[in-house]
C-alpha cells in the first residue's frame, strides 16, 4: 500500500507543473558536466579563516573558484574580495554564482548576548529582532548565509558550545528556533537583499557529546533524542530553515555526516525538509577517524546519505568521480545534491543577481548604527539573570563603587565566543558602563584570570599555541597576583561597595572549550575571599558563556548578577541594572550545578524506581549522592527580580479533557513589591503514568507578562494533546490518556500541581 501512494506521488510530481526554478535549474543542470556539479558540492573556508585542523589559501581558493570547483566561501566579510571572487566564479566553467557563509551568531558588527544569554530573555521576539539585525549587518557585509541558529540541547555545562545555543529544554528551544529562523530569512517566504540563508546546526545531538568534551560520542536512544533533543531542529524545519550544517559526532554509531536516519528519514521525509545541508568543518573526512573508511568511502557514504555539501575536506570534490565510476553512488545522487545547492542560489537571487548581496556601499550605513546599538542594549539588559540580592542591589548613584576583578575592564569578554564581526575595542566594558552611570567608580584589575599560568595561556592563546610553533607566550602574569589583589583590596576599603567582576572571558567557551572544573577560576576566588574579608558589601558581577559552580560565591557575595558575555552594549546595559534604572526579569535556561560532579544535570530528568527530591537529604538505597543534594544550586526557570511576585491557585476549565480538546489553565500573578515588572510565567506538565517512563516535567508553555507594582495578571495557557504528547516507544508521537499534573510557577521548582484527566 505504501509502495501504491509513493508511486502516485511520484506520478503526481511528474505530472506537475514545473516552477520557474525548476525549469531554471534543469536548463542550468543540463549543460553542466559532471565536474561542475561536483564543483557545487564544494565548501571551502576563506584564507585567514581557521575552525579545525585545515587552514586554506588565497591563491588556492581563488584557482578553485576559477577551476569551478567551489560552491561557495565562507569566513569572510570583505565585500570587495567577495565581489573579485564572484566575478571570476560568474566567467569560469558553468558561470554559477558563489554563496557566501558567515559563522554569524549573535549579531554581526553590533554584537548581541551570546545565544545562551539570549534564551535567558525566553522572549522569541527579542531573538527575532537580534537576528534581524544580525541579517542586516551581514548582508551589508557580502554575507548571504549564516551558519545560525544553533539549537544544541544542552545538559552538561563542562561543555563550552553550551553558550552558543539556547539551554536545555527542547520546548523553549523549538520557540527560539523559530524565532531565529524568521528573523534571518524573513517571514514573506522571499529573499530581498537584507534576508540572509539560516543553516540550522548542528545536526544533529552535537550537545550530547559525552561528558561534555566537545566532539565527543553521542549515545542516545531515539526515543530519548526525539524527546529531549530534537525539537529545535524539528521547529526550525517547520519554519522554514533553508539549510542545515550535519554534525561532528556519532548517532546510533553512524557519524551524523554519513547518517541516513537523521538526514534523510527523518529530517527530509518526516518533516518535510527540502533544502540543502553542508557538513561541519573537515566533518567528512573526519569520519576516517571514525573508523569507516578512507575518504573515498566516506564521501560516497556521506552523499548517500543525504549531505549535499562537504565543507572544507575535499571529500566530494575529490573523490565523487571516481565513485561514481565504480557504482558506489550513482548520477542521480550527485545531480540531487547539485540540485539543492542550485535550488538555494536560485531562492537567494543569486541567478538573477549575483552581486546582490554585495554592495560595497551599505556596510558604513547599515552595520553598528545606533539602533542597533540601542536594541544591542535592551537585549543585553532583558538577559541578565540575577542569582542572589540581600537587598544591597539596586545601587544608588550617588555610592563610592570600586570595580575591580580582570572582567572589568575586558572587551572582548564581553563581545563573547563568535563575534566574528566585532570590533571587540567598540564593547562597552563593565567599568566604562558603571562609570559612566556612577558618581565615583575606581578600578583595579584585582586577580589573573588562574594562577596556572600555562593554563591561563592555554585558554586565551589555545590557537596561538597549538598552530603557530614560534609562539613565545602572552602578555600575561607580568604584576604579582598578590600585588593585585592588595590594590582591589585597598580600592575596596576607600569605597561604600564593591562591584567584582569576574568569571569567564571570550575564550573559555564556544568550540574545542570545554572545561572538566567549572568554578570561578582560582585566582579570581582569592580576590573574591579578600574582598569579602573587608566587611564592604560585595556584588558579584558575573561573566561566563556556561553555568559555573558558585556555592561559595552564593553563601558570600551579597549579590550575584549573571550578565553572561552581553554583546557591544553589555557595559551600559549592567549599569542599567545595578543602578536600577532597569529591573533585572531574565531567567535560566539551564541548571546551575553545585558541583561538576553532578553533571549532566537538568530539570526535565526522569524519576528512578528510587527517587529522591532534589533538595532532600542524603537517604540510604535512594538515587542520591553521599556528599551533595541532587538538586541544582540554581534551577531551570529562576532568576530575581528588584520586585516579588505571588502566584495565586491555579485553575482548569476543566478537570477532564478528551484526547482531541483542550483546556484552559490559568494563574493570577500578583507584583507585590513596589517597582514595576516583567515576569517570565512557566507552564509545565508531568505525565503521572504511560507506557514510556516520563520525565518529572518538562516545560509546555511559557509566557513574559509586564505587571506594574501592586498589580495582577491572569496568565492563561491553552493545553491541548500536543502538550501532552510525546514519542512513545514505537516512536510514535502520541498523548496516552490518563492523568496528568499542570503546574504554572516562577521556575521548574515551584508551584502546586492540579490534576488534569485525559478521557480516551
Ligand atoms: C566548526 C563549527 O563546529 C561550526 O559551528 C562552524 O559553523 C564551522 N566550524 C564553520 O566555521
Amino acid at each position: 500500500m505504501k509502495r501504491i501512494l509513493l508511486l502516485a506521488g511520484l506520478l503526481l510530481a511528474a505530472c506537475a507543473p514545473k516552477s520557474d526554478m525548476d525549469k531554471y535549474i534543469d536548463a542550468l543542470m543540463g549543460r553542466m558536466t559532471l565536474e561542475q556539479k561536483l564543483g557545487q558540492l564544494n565548501l571551502h573556508s576563506a584564507s585567514g579563516f581557521v575552525a579545525g585542523a585545515k587552514l586554506n589559501d588565497e591563491d588556492a581558493n581563488v584557482q578553485a573558484v576559477r577551476d569551478g570547483k567551489l560552491g561557495g566561501i565562507f569566513g569572510s566579510s570583505d565585500v570587495e574580495f567577495l565581489r573579485q571572487m564572484q566575478q571570476i566564479a560568474l566567467e569560469s566553467g558553468a558561470g554559477i554564482p558563489l554563496i557566501t557563509g558567515m559563522d554569524v551568531i549573535h549579531g554581526f558588527q553590533t554584537v548581541f548576548p551570546i545565544p545562551l544569554a539570549l534564551s535567558t530573555s525566553w522572549n522569541p521576539d527579542l531573538v527575532e529582532r537580534a537576528a534581524r539585525i544580525a541579517a542586516t549587518e551581514a548582508s551589508a557585509h557580502g554575507i548571504n548565509w549564516v551558519f545560525s541558529p544553533m539549537v544544541d540541547i544542552c545538559r552538561d555545562a563542562r561543555w563550552g558550545r553550551i553558550a552558543e545555543g539556547g539551554g536545555e529544554d527542547p520546548f523553549l528551544g523549538g520557540e527560539l528556533a523559530k524565532a531565529y529562523v524568521r528573523g534571518y530569512q524573513g517571514t514573506d517566504g522571499v529573499y530581498d537583499d537584507h534576508d540572509v540563508m539560516v543553516c540550522v546546526k548542528h545536526y544533529a545531538l552535537y550537545g550530547a557529546a559525552e561528558a561534555g568534551r566537545d566532539y565527543n560520542s553521542v549515545f542516545l536512544s531515539r526515543q530519548e533524542a526525539l524527546n529531549g533533543y530534537m525539537r529545535p531542529y524539528q521547529q526550525a524545519a517547520y519554519a522554514g530553515a533553508d539549510s542545515y550544517m550535519s554534525s561532528f559526532n556519532e548517532f546510533e554509531g553512524i557519524p551524523a555526516s554519513m547518517n541516513n536516519y537523521l538526514m534523510n528519514e527523518l529530517l527530509r521525509d518526516t518533516w518535510g525538509f527540502k533544502g540543502f545541508i553542508v557538513s561541519d568543518y573537515t566533518a567528512v573526512s573526519e569520519q576516517i577517524a571514525h573508523g569507516i573508511g578512507d575518504l573515498q568511502e566516506v564521501s560516497a557514504r556521506s552523499l548517500k546519505a543525504g549531505l549535499d555539501m562537504d565543507m572544507n575536506a575535499d571529500g566530494f570534490v575529490g573523490t565523487l568521480a571516481q565513485s561514481l565510476k565504480e557504482g558506489r553512488v550513482s548520477q542521480a545522487d550527485i545531480d540531487r545534491a547539485c540540485r539543492r545547492i542550485l535550488e538555494a542560489k536560485y531562492k537567494l537571487g543569486l541567478f538573477e543577481d549575483p552581486f546582490k548581496y554585495l554592495d560595497p556601499t551599505r556596510a558604513a550605513k547599515e552595520a553598528y548604527t545606533p539602533g542597533h546599538l540601542a536594541s544591542a542594549r535592551e537585549a543585553a539588559r532583558e538577559c541578565m539573570v540575577l542569582l542572589k540580592n540581600d537587598g544591597v542591589l539596586p545601587l544608588k548613584k550617588e555610592a563610592r563603587v570600586a570595580v575591580v576583578g580582570p572582567l572589568a575592564k575586558n572587551a572582548s569578554a564581553m563581545a563573547g565566543c563568535w563575534s566574528t564581526g566585532s570590533h571587540n575595542s567598540e564593547c562597552v566594558t563593565l567599568y566604562d558602563g558603571i562609570a559612566e552611570a556612577a558618581r565615583s567608580a575606581s578600578y583595579a584589575e584585582g586577580s589573573w584570570l588562574f594562577k596556572d599560568k600555562d593554563l591561563e595561556e592555554t585558554i586565551l592563546y589555545g590557537m596561538a599555541k597549538s598552530f603557530m610553533p614560534n609562539f613565545r607566550g602572552g602578555n600575561i602574569h607580568t604584576v604579582p597576583q598578590e600585588r593585585l589583589v592588595a590594590e582591589a583590596v585597598a580600592k575596596a576599603r576607600q569605597a561604600d561597595v564593591v562591584i567584582a567582576c569576574v568569571g569567564e572571558t571570550d575564550a573559555f567557551s564556544g568550540e574545542a572549550s570545554s572545561r572538566s572544573d567549572i568554578s570561578i577560576p582560582d585566582a579570581q576566588a582569592e580576590l573574591l575571599k579578600a574582598l569579602k574579608a573587608t566587611g564592604k558589601p560585595v556584588v558579584m558581577v558575573l561573566v561566563t558563556g556556561r553555568p559555573l559552580t558558585l556555592e561559595w560565591e552564593n553563601e558570600n557575595m551579597d549579590a550575584i548578577l549573571n550578565v553572561w558575555c552581553p554583546g557591544s552594549e553589555g557595559g551600559h546595559a549592567a549599569a542599567d541594572i545595578l543602578f536600577g534604572d532597569a529591573n533585572p526579569s531574565a531567567k535560566l535556561t539551564t541548571s546551575f550545578p553545585r558541583n561538576v560532579g553532578q553533571l549532566p544535570l537538568y530539570y526535565n530528568h526522569k524519576n528512578t524506581g528510587r527517587p529522591h527530591g532534589e533538595n532532600e537529604p542524603f537517604t540510604k538505597f535512594q538515587s542520591c549522592y553521599l556528599d551533595v543534594l541532587n538538586g541544582p544550586l540554581y534551577p531551570f526557570g529562576y532568576g530575581l527580580s528588584y520586585t516579588a511576585y505571588e502566584y495565586g491557585p491555579v485553575t482548569l476549565s476543566a478537570s477532564k479533557m478528551p484526547a482531541n480538546g483542550s483546556v484552559t489553565a490559568s494563574v493570577t500573578v500578583t507584583n507585590t513589591g513596589s517597582r514595576d515588572g516583567d515576569e517570565i510565567v512557566q507552564l509545565y506538565v508531568h505525565d503521572l503514568f504511560a507506557t514510556s517512563t516520563r520525565p518529572v516535567k518538562e516545560l509546555k508553555g511559557f509566557k513574559k507578562v509586564h505587571i506594574a507594582a501592586g498589580q495582577s495578571a491572569q496568565v492563561e495557557f491553552t493545553i491541548t494533546a500536543d502538550e501532552l504528547s510525546y514519542y512513545d516507544h514505537d516512536l510514535r508521537w502520541v498523548c496516552e490518556p490518563g492523568d496528568f499534573d499542570i503546574f504554572i510557577g516562577p521556575d521548574c521548582q515551584r508551584g502546586e500541581p492540579v490534576r488534569l484527566t485525559v478521557t480516551e
